[in-house]
């Protein structure tokens, strides 16, 4: 296995256990309620209509199921995930919270879906990070870009800068993150790529947490940037 398998297969085994263990929107995990910065983005839309969205890397809906019942009918929510296992549970959480009509679970990376419609709500919460590498974020941002209707709201959190280290030894390890760009340079990036858009907000939160990496305890350290876009034109 090359670095980038051994990342992503790390990072299925872990949200794989992690999804059967906890469930949504009850207390004690970070599934326990939708991101605010989502739901704030999602307050800018005109939510008088059915709204198509698309949720990249959607996990088990912490964010598609809330945005789902507090929209229209006919609307639409597109959600894409790398792992069927997750899919199975978003399924499940869909009908649990009775919006099965909303939700489109489609098993994929984000690097090879073809986003085809326009979108008048793209998201991406702690998962662009993860696509295979620079060239293929680059392209993903670019895709979101020319998807998003005019009105439309992307709302991206992406980290950077992570940082890995052992909570025993206090050894710095690999981060397990396929895409780690220097803060700085990430935001770059994306000014480069919207920069005919209209930034509603830009915040970078430092975070620090411990996960289970295999059998080890690690701290990970992150600068987490929310990116609120607008199209206006
Ligand atoms: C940190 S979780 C966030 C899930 C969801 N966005 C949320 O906020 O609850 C990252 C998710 O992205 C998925 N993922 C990781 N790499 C991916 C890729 N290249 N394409 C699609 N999904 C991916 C993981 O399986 C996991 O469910």
């Amino acid at each position: 296995m090359n670095e980038v398998e051994k990342i992503r297969s790390a990072e299925m085994e872990y949200h794989n256990t992690f999804y059967k263990s906890a469930k949504l929107y009850q207390p004690g995990s970070w599934i326990s309620k939708p991101v605010a910065n989502v739901m704030e983005a999602f307050e800018l839309l005109e939510n008088s209509k059915p709204l198509k969205v698309l949720d990249l890397g959607s996990g088990v809906g912490r964010n598609a199921i809330s945005i789902a019942q507090k929209s229209m009918d006919g609307t639409v929510i597109d959600c894409i995930e790398l792992l069927p296992s997750a899919i199975e549970i978003l399924n499940d959480n869909a009908k649990d919270y009775g919006v099965q009509d909303k939700i489109n679970g489609i098993v994929s990376s984000i690097e090879d879906y073809n986003i085809v419609n326009s979108y008048d709500f793209i998201i991406g919460v702690s998962t662009l990070e993860h696509v295979n590498d620079e060239k293929a974020f680059e392209l993903v941002l670019t895709d979101i870009r020319d998807h998003l209707a005019i009105n439309g709201v992307a709302c991206l959190i992406i980290n950077s800068e992570v940082q890995e280290k052992d909570t025993e030894s206090r050894e710095l390890l690999v981060p397990q993150f396929e895409v780690n760009m220097p803060t700085n340079d990430m935001q770059k990036l994306v000014h480069n790529i919207f920069r005919d858009y209209e930034f509603v907000k830009e915040e970078i939160k430092s975070l620090n947490y411990i996960i289970n990496r295999a059998d080890k305890e690690v701290n990970l350290s992150t600068n987490a940037v929310t990116f609120i876009l607008r199209r206006t034109k």
